[in-house]
């Protein structure tokens, strides 16, 4: 299995909710480390940018303002099939649809407040870390 690395947000909800430490626990629990962390109240552009693929949809203003409304703690993660890692310790967007044990099985109220964020792809995990941590704040472990 490739070493990745993934974009991991816990989002306003998260943090409102005081489980940052259990979702990180999760992480670190299955092979995934901490190599970068901030936490950040997003601006818009920030938010905007970071989205821009979803910009059409109709949900769009929905998702910039909730993203805005607090800080979140930005993240990059690094271990074995990172992207897909996270991907699955996350579960599906709707957390009505989330495997049990998942993070947003566990935590998230709705598609909009489901908790976390993901990478879905090398491509945008690339984007999506470049777009929050320039190099130099990305460690390395060892
Ligand atoms: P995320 O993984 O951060 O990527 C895009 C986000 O859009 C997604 O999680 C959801 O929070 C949000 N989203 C997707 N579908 C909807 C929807 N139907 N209504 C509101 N938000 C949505």
């Amino acid at each position: 299995m490739a070493t990745e690395r993934t974009l991991s947000i816990i989002k306003p909800d998260g943090v409102k909710k005081n489980v940052i430490g259990p979702i990180i626990t999760k992480f670190e629990e299955n092979g995934l480390h901490v190599v970068a962390a901030r936490m950040e109240k997003l601006s818009r552009h920030q938010a905007e940018g970071f989205y821009a693929v979803h910009k059409e949809r109709p949900f769009f203003g929905e998702l910039v303002d909730f993203m805005t409304s607090a800080p979140v703690l930005l993240m990059v993660l690094e271990g074995p099939d990172a992207i897909k890692k996270n991907r699955e310790l996350m579960g599906a967007t709707d957390p009505a649809e989330a495997a049990d044990g998942t993070i947003r099985k566990l935590y998230a109220s709705s598609k909009g407040e489901n908790t976390v964020h993901g990478s879905d792809a090398p491509e945008t995990a690339a984007f999506e870390i470049g777009w929050f941590f320039p190099q130099a704040d990305v460690t390395s472990r060892g």
